[in-house]
C-alpha cells in the first residue's frame, strides 16, 4: 500500500502535538509514559496519553484515548498518528484494533522521548489479516 506522504510542517506538528501529551501521561504504576496524537482530514489534532488505575485492566493506552477523543468530537477520518514512548511507540494490539475500525492506511510514527521517527508503518502493516466492519457486512461510511 502507498503510504500516505505527510507534509513536512503537519509532521513535526504532529511529533510534538505526541511529545506534549505524553507529558500528560498518568503512568504511577508502569511508569511508562506514552503520547499519541491523531491528525483528523479535518487538520485537527487530537491527543491522548495513558490513563493507568489502581485495577490495572481499567488502564487505557494513549492510542484509544487520542482515538476515543476525535471521535467523541465528531471526527472519522484519520490521516496519521504519533505515538511516544521512551525508546518509540509502538500501538498495543487493542489499539491496532481500535485503529482499523477507521482505516487500515492510518500512517504512524513511532517517536522516541527526544522526538526522533524511529518507524513508519501504517495500520496494515502492523495488522495483518484485520477483523473490520467489512468483515461483519457493513460499510460505516455513511453512518
Ligand atoms: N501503553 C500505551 O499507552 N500504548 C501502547 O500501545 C502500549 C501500552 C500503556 C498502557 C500502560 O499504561 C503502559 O503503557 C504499560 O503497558
Amino acid at each position: 500500500m502507498e503510504k500516505t506522504k505527510l507534509d513536512h510542517e503537519i509532521r513535526q506538528k504532529l511529533v510534538e502535538a505526541g511529545l506534549n501529551a505524553r507529558k500528560r501521561a498518568y503512568a504511577p504504576y508502569s511508569k511508562y509514559y506514552v503520547g499519541a496524537a491523531l491528525l483528523a482530514a479535518s487538520g485537527k489534532i487530537y491527543e491522548g496519553a495513558n490513563i493507568e488505575n489502581a485495577s490495572y485492566g481499567a488502564t487505557v493506552c494513549a492510542e484509544r484515548v487520542a482515538v476515543f477523543n476525535a471521535v467523541s468530537a465528531g471526527e472519522r477520518k484519520f490521516i496519521a498518528m504519533s505515538v511516544v514512548g521512551d525508546k518509540g511507540g509502538a500501538p498495543c494490539g487493542m489499539c491496532r484494533q481500535v485503529l482499523a475500525e477507521f482505516g487500515l492506511d492510518i500512517l504512524l510514527l513511532e517517536v522516541n522521548k527526544d522526538g526522533k521517527v524511529v518507524r513508519e508503518v501504517t495500520v496494515a502493516d502492523i495488522l495483518p489479516d484485520p477483523f473490520t466492519p467489512a468483515n461483519l457486512g457493513i460499510d460505516p461510511s455513511n453512518y
